[in-house]
């Protein structure tokens, strides 16, 4: 199992530049199950939940084909509609397939997600709007059967709490419904935004996406399109705490500065001078010194819990106490326990971490848990005194495209190693 080997104290200096945001990615590749057509889809970060989600298009039937810098995929035909065990227990967002096979085929066979290293996270609020849509929904060997032979109806769902990827897979299935859907309650995240607009290229007939209520009139058929995926917000977000805790100078290019305004304005307290030099730059330097703020994760546009843990291994240098609470997610903090063994100071009360700092990290063999958690243990190796290994760094495998590298090459002293 490959391992980061990373030697603390290095200060970042210059340009590092952002990929395609997997979270966008995922719904994209899934929306392409909705035609017969081909859509192509450019900026895809190659990262293993995107090749696990291009597996589960194979299995169903599309015909993938990945190029130097875009995807193509056609389903001429849905073979199974099926997202199996082993593939939904490695990545939940497999179940973005679930609107688009209902819409489409008129029934999928879905494997419940099961547990997480992050919390629950069931996908009840997903079947629930589903069947407002007219689906017919079983539960049996641990799989969810949705049913809807003569199609999906439009109809009104209020989300009880707020669901990317639930607010995503209705999107794709009201898209095909006949009359109009209203989602209630909707997550205005980029990402939801983005898959309308790819959506809406393929001709679905989608209004009010980045905002809590969404119209969808539905449409007999959709196309092929081409689309360019938005920047990920999270990695981006994940440099800009890389240069802000090694008291770097660093650009990040290809950003949506927009995206992690939450982010910028909590660093920007913490004492880090952050400008946006260009539309899609900004440019960070840190003085060493930062001071301990408070956060909440929220729902966009608040702070994400995607950025939490990288947060909290910031807080751990700066002067002072920080609450952090984490109200998405009922068991992300795993990596506090590691944040600890490298030297920090943190309390966890319930949903709250208590971090006191400034603290002298030290190398320290440390495990990742998931993938922000690993994201996290990183940027603590990067300041603590000596060598830091990071085992099983395929978590972060799953949504970083070659961060070692795009890290080494603004100076940091980190490698792979099996
Ligand atoms: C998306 O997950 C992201 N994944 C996550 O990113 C991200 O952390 C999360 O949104 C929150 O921003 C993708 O976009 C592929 P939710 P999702 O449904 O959609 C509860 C990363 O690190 N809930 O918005 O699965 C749920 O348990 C990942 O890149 C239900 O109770 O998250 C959670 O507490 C990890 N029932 C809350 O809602 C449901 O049916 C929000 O989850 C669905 C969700």
């Amino acid at each position: 199992m490959d391992k980061f080997v990373i030697q603390g104290g290095a200060r970042l200096e210059g340009e590092i530049a952002t990929s395609g945001s997997k979270n966008s990615a995922l719904p994209a590749i899934a929306a392409c199950l909705l035609t017969g057509e081909p859509v192509t889809l450019r900026r895809i970060p190659r990262v293993r939940d995107i090749r696990t989600m291009e597996r589960l298009l194979v299995d169903i039937g599309a015909i993938v084909d990945v190029g130097d810098d875009y995807v193509s995929i056609r389903t001429p035909a849905i073979r199974s509609p099926e997202a199996p065990y082993e593939l939904v227990k490695t990545m939940r967002a497999s179940s973005l397939v679930l609107g688009p096979l209902v819409a489409r085929a008129g029934r999928a066979r879905v494997s419940l997600p099961g547990g997480c290293a992050i919390g629950a996270r069931p996908i009840n609020l997903h079947l629930a709007g589903l069947e407002r849509l007219g689906a017919r929904i079983h539960q049996t060997h641990g799989y969810i059967e949705a049913e809807a032979p003569e199609g999906l109806r439009g109809g009104t769902v209020r989300f009880e709490r707020i669901t990317v990827t639930g607010t995503e897979d209705l999107m794709m299935a009201a898209a095909l419904a006949h009359g109009e859907t209203v989602i209630e309650n909707a997550a205005r995240e980029p990402e939801v935004q983005d898959l309308a607009q790819l959506l809406i290229k393929m001709g679905a007939r989608i209004a009010g996406a980045g905002t809590a209520t969404i119209h969808i009139q539905g449409v007999e058929k959709l196309r092929g399109a081409e689309h360019t995926i938005i920047s990920d917000r999270i990695e981006a977000g994940t440099f800009v705490v890389a240069a802000a805790i090694t008291g770097g100078d660093v650009r990040v290019t290809g950003c949506v500065p927009e995206h992690v305004q939450a982010l910028v304005e909590k660093l920007r307290a913490a004492g880090v001078e952050i400008r946006e030099t260009a539309p899609d730059t900004l440019h960070v330097r840190g003085n060493g010194r930062l001071r301990s703020v408070d956060m909440s994760t929220e729902e966009y546009p608040g702070f994400a819990t995607d950025l939490q843990a990288q947060y909290m291994a910031l807080m751990t240098q700066a002067d002072g106490q920080a609450v952090i609470t984490e109200t998405i997610f009922e068991n992300r903090f795993m990596h506090a326990q590691e944040l600890a063994r490298m030297g920090a100071d943190i309390r966890i009360e319930g949903n709250r971490a208590v971090v006191t700092g400034p603290t002298r990290l030290s190398g320290a063999g440390v495990i990742a848990s998931d993938l922000r958690a690993s994201a996290s243990l990183v940027l603590a190796a990067l300041v603590a005194r000596g060598e830091t290994v990071i085992d099983r760094v395929y978590h972060i495998d799953r949504g970083y495209e070659k961060i070692e590298e795009k890290l080494a090459r603004v100076g940091a002293r980190i490698r792979r190693s099996e």
